[in-house]
């Protein structure tokens, strides 16, 4: 295992949310002038948010990981995406990536409030004790393909590395743009991974039960079951990792990547609907059915859903996207709490955002800043998309009315 080895060494320290706490109000009401409408106002706004991430660094002999984001920084979250891109062109290692950020995230169990007891995507997965539960096997070559990702962006916590690596593999190898969102804070040390057995067994004595035990405790339904096993269009299994599987078949003997496994579609590093055509016919001796998997047709209820994924690779899309996002974020908690999202950009979702005509004049900002601008503007209810509020004009006028009868008052 690479682990830095050596004693603990090192650095701490936290974020400050810079200049957060002034907030003088006359009133509570938002309607009231107070401090936090001059936040509020973009200009300012900038100096407010003059603020630094500041990293947390640790050098323990005990986990993969070496340095520890506190959470995550947007333009470091883009460049890494890039990187992963270029990762998948040359290593084809879409599948396993995929498998990476599942298995970080499904260990989340609803019924603990706790974090980061109730387990999730928190970057637990990169501590070598959770890497050796049975359900991980092989994992650790996913870890190693992403470590010098992580390396080189420390504003990337390894929560948002392992989602991030997963949703665009997806992406890249054909499927739908998922709806992420960026900001999961880690765990830092392997005291906080959870126990093992969280995750689902391929080959259960009641598959179907098994498979709703497991993801209704992750807060999952039928649909989304069903949606996220579609994952396995991707991949292979192999015999030498889960047990499940051939040791090679003629979609695999060639690679690309390391040669061997068996796969569930003959184009395995296509994200298409074929999995659902392949599981339903289970006409290829060269193609692979978990039971978990023959399950989605054979329960009344999964084989709603497997049937329309198996006509409508449109449909299949739609609802694997929305349920690989929903997957991505059980258990994470998130810095800033709303998340960071990467593609909010004024083409790709019609943003408005009024308030950078504002604050620099005929510079445009960056989407860094931006991003920043915008939790400043939600956190006191308001949008940079819009106008500013009429309760900004209220405010100014309650500051007159003030400044007047103070003036009145001590004037005479
Ligand atoms: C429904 C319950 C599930 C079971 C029982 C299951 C089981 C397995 C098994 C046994 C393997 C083979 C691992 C190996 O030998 O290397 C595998 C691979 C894989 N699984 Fe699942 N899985 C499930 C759900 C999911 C979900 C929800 C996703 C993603 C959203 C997913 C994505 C993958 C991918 C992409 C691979 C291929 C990995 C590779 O080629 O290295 N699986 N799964």
């Amino acid at each position: 295992m690479a682990a830095l080895g050596g004693a603990t060494a090192a650095v701490s320290s936290r974020i400050l949310p810079s200049a957060t706490g002034a907030s003088l109000s006359l009133s509570s009401s938002r309607s009231f002038f107070s401090f936090e409408c001059l936040r509020s106002s973009p200009r300012i706004s900038n100096l407010f948010l003059n603020q630094r991430r500041v990293l947390e660094v640790r050098v323990s002999s005990r986990g993969y990981g070496t340095v520890s984001a506190v959470a995550s920084d947007l333009d470091q979250l883009k460049n890494a995406r890039e990187d992963i891109k270029e990762l998948l062109k040359t290593k084809f290692s879409h599948p396993i990536l995929i498998r990476l950020g599942w298995h970080d995230a499904g260990t989340y169990n609803k019924n603990i409030e706790e974090w980061p007891q109730r387990g999730g995507a928190n970057g637990s997965l990169r501590f070598e004790v959770e890497q050796k539960h049975a359900a991980n096997a092989g994992l650790v070559n996913a870890l190693k393909l992403l470590q010098p990702i992580k390396d080189k962006y420390s504003g990337v916590t390894y929560a948002d590395l392992f989602q991030l690596a997963g949703a665009t593999a997806v992406e890249e190898a054909g499927g739908p743009k998922i709806p992420m969102k960026y900001g999961r804070v880690d765990v830092t040390s392997p005291e906080q991974c959870p126990e093992e057995g969280r995750l689902p067994d391929a080959g259960p004595p009641s598959p179907a039960d098994h498979l709703r035990q497991v993801f209704y405790r992750m807060g999952l339904n039928d649909k989304e079951i069903v949606a996220l096993s579609g994952a396995h269009t991707l991949g292979r299994s192999r015999p030498d990792r889960s047990g499940w599987g051939k040791p090679e078949t003629k979609y695999t003997k060639d690679g690309p990547g390391a040669p061997g496994g068996q796969s569930w579609t003959a184009q395995w590093l296509k994200f298409d609907n074929s999995y659902f055509k392949d599981i339903k016919e289970k006409k290829d001796e060269d193609l692979l059915v978990l039971p978990t998997d023959a399950a989605l047709f054979d329960d009344p209820s999964f084989k709603v859903y497997a049937e329309k994924y198996a006509q409508d690779q449109e449909a299949f899309f739609k609802d694997y996207a929305e349920a690989h996002a929903k997957l991505s974020n059980l258990g994470a908690k998130f810095d800033p709490p709303e998340g960071i999202v990467i593609d909010r950009s004024p083409s790709a979702q019609g943003e408005k955002f009024v308030a950078a005509k504002y604050s620099s004049g005929k510079r445009e900002l960056s989407d860094a800043m931006k991003q920043k601008i915008r939790a400043e503007y939600q956190a006191v209810g308001g949008s940079p998309d819009k106008p500013l509020q009429s309760n900004y004009f209220l405010n100014i006028i309650i500051v007159i009315a003030v400044l007047a009868i103070l003036t009145s008052l001590f004037g005479n």
